[in-house]
């Protein structure tokens, strides 16, 4: 039997670092016969030389288009926008399930090339959970930008400045400790979603940066069900939301809560995780971007004479830690690419591949009724 090919494209995505296959997980597929092919790309935390070394075939970067359409093109972020066709299989996170800004665009590309797209968001197991997800890393590194904003506007009345990868978790949380000084002991924050992956991720900074665990609000699915918006979320210094959004539910925060709560609220920093920004049902409908490293906050309009708030919304959190969040991400998805021979019968595709049907059958039906 040939050997299964599968082609590590570049990201065009500013910022980010991430690589949904490592040096080490490479290594593991062509252990197992996998001919792995690789796109030189600057931006990636794991230099080209790195893939070399364990066998990897070097390509150019941004030239998957070329590969044979057999070759399955395994990446992270969405494509660049555009209305050219999509021929080849696409593995990645396509953000357009569940009916965000350009959904039915990004699919009608695959409609139009006959590619097919495994998203990533969606190849699950057994019990429904997602195979690989790079929640944990996201929410940790999502509460590390909070506390480091919510220090700044506190101590130097002052919006969080650019924000750079770290070199590893050592360091992010030696950076945040000293930048909160005694401040963390009094720190409250409030997290939702917290027995959930970037939850735990967030609960695990803020302890491991001096916050009092008492000081920790953890919230889930039964402290929500009384329905927002929450004026628990408005008496927290930090609110870092990291619900996986399913359907609509009421707002968690809004712009009626927080004018309402006017200059009595202790709110500063809302970091949203889940960052469901244009998404119609956004249960944190204060913010219309997604914000970026460079520029990590957006403010929030509170009404005249009320203090100042910040959002951070940005959508690829887990960069800020890119080697450890990719090798942990990439080592999840492994079983998975090893089944990628038998992916006509192997379930995590076959299901993932009828979920891409039904959403193509959905943007198509969406299209003609517009
Ligand atoms: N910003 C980023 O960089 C980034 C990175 C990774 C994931 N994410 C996003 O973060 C979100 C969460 O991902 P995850 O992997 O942690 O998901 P998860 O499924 O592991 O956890 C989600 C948690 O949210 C809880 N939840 C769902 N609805 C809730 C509600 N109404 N009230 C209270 N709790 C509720 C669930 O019970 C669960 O514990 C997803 O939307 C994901 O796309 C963002």
């Amino acid at each position: 039997m040939p050997a299964q090919a599968l082609w590590l494209r570049c990201e065009k995505k500013q910022f980010e670092r991430r690589a949904a296959l490592t040096p080490s997980t490479a290594k593991k597929l062509i252990d197992s016969s996998f001919d792995i092919y690789v796109e030189r790309d600057p931006q990636r935390i794991f230099d080209d030389e790195e893939y070399e070394r364990v066998g990897c075939t070097l390509v150019e970067n941004n030239t998957w288009d070329q590969a044979p359409l057999t070759t399955p093109i395994l990446g992270l972020k969405e494509l660049p926008v555009s209305t050219t066709p999509i021929r080849h299989t696409h593995i990645q996170f396509a953000h357009c399930y569940k009916n965000q800004a350009g959904w039915t665009d990004v699919l009608g590309r695959f409609a139009a090339g006959g590619g097919t797209l495994y998203d990533l968001e969606f190849l699950t197991d057994a019990n429904g959970r997602r195979v690989a997800a790079f929640g944990f890393h996201a929410g940790f590194a999502g509460a590390a930008a909070g506390a480091l904003a919510y220090s700044e506007r506190k101590n130097n009345g002052r919006n969080l400045g650019a924000l750079e990868p770290f070199e590893n978790e050592g360091t992010m949380i030696d950076a945040v400790r000293e930048k909160l000084g005694d401040d963390a002991r009094e720190v409250k924050a409030l997290v939702i979603g917290a027995l959930g992956r970037c939850g735990r991720g967030a609960v695990d900074l803020f302890k491991k940066v001096g916050l009092k665990d008492d000081n920790i609000l953890k919230w889930d699915m039964d402290e929500t069900a009384k329905g927002g918006p929450f004026q628990e979320i408005l008496d927290v210094d930090i609110f870092v939301n990291c619900i996986y959004l399913a359907h609509e539910i009421p707002h968690f925060v809004n712009h009626d809560s927080i004018r309402a709560a006017g200059s009595s609220r202790r709110l500063s920093v809302v970091v949203d995780v889940s960052c469901d920004t244009t998404n119609p049902f956004n249960p944190v409908p204060i913010y219309n971007i997604n914000t970026t490293f460079d520029a990590p906050t957006v403010d929030v309009d509170v009404g005249p004479g009320n203090p100042p708030m910040t959002v951070i919304s940005i959508d690829h959190l887990p960069t800020l830690l890119p080697r450890e969040a990719s090798e942990q991400f990439s080592t999840d998805l492994l079983p998975s690419l090893l089944e990628l021979p038998q992916r006509a019968s192997a379930r995590v595709w076959v299901e993932a591949e009828t979920l891409f049907k039904e959403k193509l059958a959905a943007a198509q039906a969406f299209k003609l009724s517009a």
